[in-house]
């Protein structure tokens, strides 16, 4: 039965497992099949071309395992290639952008809304765009903070030094008053507590799990797409490089063990089309 297939959800790294733990503490009864496509990550430095090649490469592998929905949980990759998945994918695709516009959207009340992500994310204005087709009057001021997703992956989730470069980041975002900071990218809700501390109690955080979460649960009520299993899955895991960095770093992420990791290659061909 359809309904019982697995969701697929990838990121371009380790990352998504931020979305994924969410998800899968919502949804226990499903089964998720994971890509992380850690050869090729950063997907944040990356042209749009490169970043719509490798999410539909991802796509497609996920596809190939026969997933009945597709989950973007990269928001490099939502940026840039939503459209491209949801047009070219016989299956529902939803990312994490559109959710993170409507949850602040809900949160604000002074309309003055801040975003940070990878450079890409940031250049791409997907988010600027989403909000203001909500709230046309609000005020949006954006940071690429590159330096976050090393630093994270890198375990230095507490450290002094990380510290300092959110402080450096935040500091304009600091004095534009806003009420609340979409936290555009996989790897910030780990930082969540530096970034809180330095924003100050009165501006609220909006994370990708967290957001995603609602649109997921509608959607799937919406299409009839819950699995009707009553048994807790084991979900699958496929990275394009190392394993054992995987697990060691992806079990930081979830604060838990990881079974089921695969090496897997993508060779897949795409040419990319100019609209
Ligand atoms: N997963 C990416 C994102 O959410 C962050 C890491 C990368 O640059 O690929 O934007």
């Amino acid at each position: 039965m359809k309904k019982n297939l697995p969701i697929g959800i990838f990121d371009s790294g380790i990352g998504g497992l931020t979305v994924y733990k969410v998800l899968k503490e919502t949804f226990p009864y499903e089964k998720f099949i994971y890509l992380g496509d850690t050869a090729r990550v950063p997907y944040g430095i990356k042209s749009h071309e490169t970043i719509i090649q490798y999410s539909v490469q991802n796509g497609n592998f996920l596809l190939k395992k026969g997933v009945k929905m597709l989950v973007v949980a990269c928001n490099t990759s939502s940026a840039h290639a939503i459209s491209h998945l949801a047009d070219e994918f016989p299956v529902p695709v939803i990312g994490v952008i559109k959710s993170g516009v409507k949850m602040a959207c809900k949160i604000t009340k002074n309309k003055r809304i801040g975003v940070i992500g990878t450079p890409s994310t940031i250049d791409s204005k997907a988010y600027q765009r989403g909000i203001k087709e909500i709230l046309p009057d609000a005020n949006v001021f954006s940071k690429a903070c590159p330096l976050f997703v090393p630093l994270v992956e890198e375990g230095w989730i507490h450290h002094k030094i990380t510290r300092e470069v959110a402080e450096i980041y935040l500091s304009d975002l600091k004095k534009k008053n806003i009420d609340t900071l979409i936290l555009g990218c996989t790897h910030y809700p780990l930082l969540k507590d530096v970034i809180g501390e330095i924003m100050g109690n009165d501006v609220k955080l909006v994370s990708s799990g967290e957001s995603i979460r609602e649109d997921l649960i509608n959607l799937m009520e919406l299409l009839d797409l819950k699995s009707e299993d009553k048994e807790i899955k084991e979900d699958l895991f496929y990275v394009t490089d190392s394993v054992d960095r995987f697990k060691s770093v992806g079990e930081i992420f979830l604060n838990g063990k990881i079974k089921n990791i695969y090496h897997i290659d993508l060779k897949v061909t795409f040419e990319f089309k100019e609209e």
